[in-house]
């Protein structure tokens, strides 16, 4: 997208461990004289943290799924991500259509070719202009091994909501999900070894923003 902010994106399945890393980048940017905006999916918008209380509690079918997840993400793209992106922000955000992919294409098994739809017609006014889907320039994959990611949820304090009380298999193929969308665009998703230490992660994240020039 060719705009003055900068778009990243965070993904990896339940239990990966990216969302406890996006306030630290954010302070990262900051103290280097960044404005950021930290947003998630769904959700972002009071809109879309409406329809997001659904999709983690109500039972629907994918197709339902998918176009609250869309109509969430068009939004959140109007009111906060575009906005943020023209005004020069780093914008970080917890999730974004690559989930859709691995969780509703993968995990569930929904057609690919409605999801490449629907991403299309989330296209805002600002993007749709160049042509451009509303994409990062960058996102950090937590990749961990299903099995490994169970356990650590198995040990959260909360209960699982509709997604985190799937089995390990639907994990396994949204595993695959992100596999898959990694090596088609392998510029845009870098992977980060989510079963290493914590420290260890940071570390990997932080070089992957210095080898873009982003951060120093
Ligand atoms: P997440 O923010 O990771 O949940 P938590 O608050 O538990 O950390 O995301 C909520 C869930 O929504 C997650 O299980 C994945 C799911 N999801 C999809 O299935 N499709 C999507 O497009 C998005 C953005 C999220």
């Amino acid at each position: 997208m060719s705009r003055p902010g900068l778009f990243i994106s965070f993904e990896g399945i339940d239990g990966a461990g990216k969302s406890s890393h996006v306030e630290g980048l954010a302070s990262a940017f900051r103290a280097q004289g960044r404005r950021v905006t930290v947003s998630r999916e769904p959700g972002g918008t009071p809109l879309a943290e409406k329809l997001r209380a659904l999709l983690l509690t109500e039972r629907m079918d994918a197709l339902t799924e998918s176009l609250l997840i869309f109509a969430a993400r068009r939004d959140h793209l109007c009111q906060v991500i575009e906005p943020a992106l023209a005004r020069g922000d780093v914008v970080l955000c917890d999730r974004f259509t690559d989930s859709t992919f691995a969780y509703q294409g993968a995990g569930r098994g929904f057609d690919h070719e409605t999801l490449s739809i629907l991403e299309r017609m989330t296209n805002t006014a600002a993007a749709h202009k160049d042509g451009l889907l509303p994409e990062p320039e960058l996102t950090l994959w937590f990749d961990l091994a299903p099995e490994l990611a169970a356990e650590r949820l198995a040990g959260a304090a909360h209960r699982p909501d509709r997604f985190e009380a799937q089995p390990v298999e639907f994990f396994r193929r949204v595993a695959r999900g992100y596999a898959d969308r990694a090596a088609a665009a392998p510029r845009r998703i870098v992977r980060i070894d989510a079963a290493q230490e914590r420290h260890r992660v940071w570390q990997q994240l932080i070089d992957a923003l210095v080898c873009k020039g982003w951060l120093w």
